[in-house]
């Protein structure tokens, strides 16, 4: 029977880890997947992770079992972290969390949630969006549908353009919005948009799906989640896929959550055994290591004190970097303008390079992008900035 198959290609950000792995360039840079890298070029484990993991081996005494929606203790510390403290939903109890393996689980948890309700029903996605949200929500079922998002030209949002195609979504419809630091254009609404697209929300009548992939890497913490905190107080019904997997550095102990605002407590009373009998069907049960730790952060003044400053340290020498390169690309004589590196956040933005110089890149530098030329800027340090620059200006001035 399985013989019957034959290879597929490796996913686009998942192949540059091998890809860069297997060179032996000393001078190599791997600007593909989105992990925050140090100076040094390490991604380390937060002290505040190191910590909880300490009292978490002390404290744990049995790997039985814990059920479908995972740790009590992360669920609710995570819903707290998404609506704040003052969500009129929270407070009418309409609000049910799970934890899912890593953001991508509740994408996945979501979408088979929508097609159990609405059977093929319409997603839509702003263009571009992340690699994997599309075959994500394919394999669930979905039909996808694109809303313009990104100007290739001003490197910049095209909002009039998103709100006109907003406009035909309508009830049983979901539309997908990511939290902040869209991932891969870098570009997100301003807070005046945001109020904007929820009124949208609410006239339209369509189902808000936000995926929070990078909450605090923009703003802060309260600050990116404002569109979901938005959406909560305005619309009936909320879908979102959080995960700690960046802002917690916990990447391969899978942390994420799914978590909904329902219409009344009944309801999301019933949903939740819905999503609850989905996880069984699929994983059964999801990972405990990753939300266990992070639950004794967030339950802990002094950790959770120290992980808020681990979160914005992380933004800030994102947000220098992106200073930086703009600053070094300039001095270099560049004269493309890429000033709008720095109007944009969290890992990601596009350098608006073509396949062929991406290629070059690669082969005459040993520098790993996806071919849209989406980069990783917490990949850069003091030791190859200045090579990435030099090669940057060669592949744009063709030499
Ligand atoms: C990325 O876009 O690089 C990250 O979200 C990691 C991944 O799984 O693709």
């Amino acid at each position: 029977m399985l013989e019957k198959l034959t290879a597929v290609p490796a996913d686009p950000i998942l192949g540059i880890i091998a890809a860069h792995a297997a060179d032996t360039n000393p001078l190599k840079i791997d600007l593909g997947i989105g992990v925050y890298k140090d100076e040094s070029g390490n991604t380390p484990i937060l002290r505040s992770v190191k910590k909880a993991e300490r009292i978490l081996a002390n404290r744990e005494t049995t790997k039985t079992y814990l059920g479908p929606p995972g740790v009590p203790g992360f669920n609710s510390a995570i819903t707290r972290l998404i609506y704040g403290d003052e969500s009129s939903a929270l407070r009418e109890d309409r609000v049910r969390t799970i934890q899912t393996p890593g953001g991508t689980g509740a994408l996945r948890v979501g979408a088979d949630l929508i097609n159990a309700t609405r059977p093929g029903c319409k997603i839509w996605v702003s263009d571009p969006t992340w690699a994997n949200h599309i075959p994500v929500f394919e394999a669930a079922g979905l039909d996808i549908q694109v809303y313009p998002y990104f100007d290739k030209e001003s490197s910049s949002l095209r909002f009039d353009d998103m709100m006109m195609a907003l406009e035909q979504p309508g009830p049983g419809d979901v539309v997908l919005f990511h939290a902040c630091c869209h991932n891969p254009c870098g570009v997100s609404p301003e807070p005046e948009q945001w109020q904007a697209i929820s009124d949208l929300a609410t006239v339209r009548g369509f189902t808000p799906m936000v995926d929070m992939a990078y909450q605090g890497f923009e703003r802060g913490l309260d600050e990116d989640a404002l569109s979901v905190r938005l959406f909560a107080e305005k619309c009936p019904e909320v879908i979102v896929a959080s995960s700690c997997s960046k802002n917690f550095a916990v990447y391969r102990e899978r942390t994420g959550a799914l978590s909904v605002v329902c219409t009344s407590t009944r309801n999301a009373d019933d949903v939740v055994t819905v999503i609850n009998s989905l996880t069984r069907q699929n994983y059964s049960m999801p990972p405990t290591h990753g939300p266990a730790t992070v639950d004794i952060i967030l339950h802990s003044e002094e950790l959770s004190a120290l992980w808020r400053q681990e979160v914005s340290d992380m933004r800030d020498r994102i947000n220098g970097l992106r200073s930086k390169l703009v600053e070094k690309i300039a001095a270099a004589g560049i004269e493309k303008d890429f000033s709008f590196l720095e109007r944009q956040s969290g890992m990601f933005s596009f350098m608006g390079l073509s396949v062929e110089q991406v290629r070059r890149l690669r082969e005459e530098y040993s520098i790993y992008t996806v071919d849209s030329a989406r980069v990783n800027i917490a990949s850069f340090n003091a030791k190859n900035i200045d090579y990435f620059v030099e090669a940057l200006k060669d592949v744009l001035e063709g030499a």
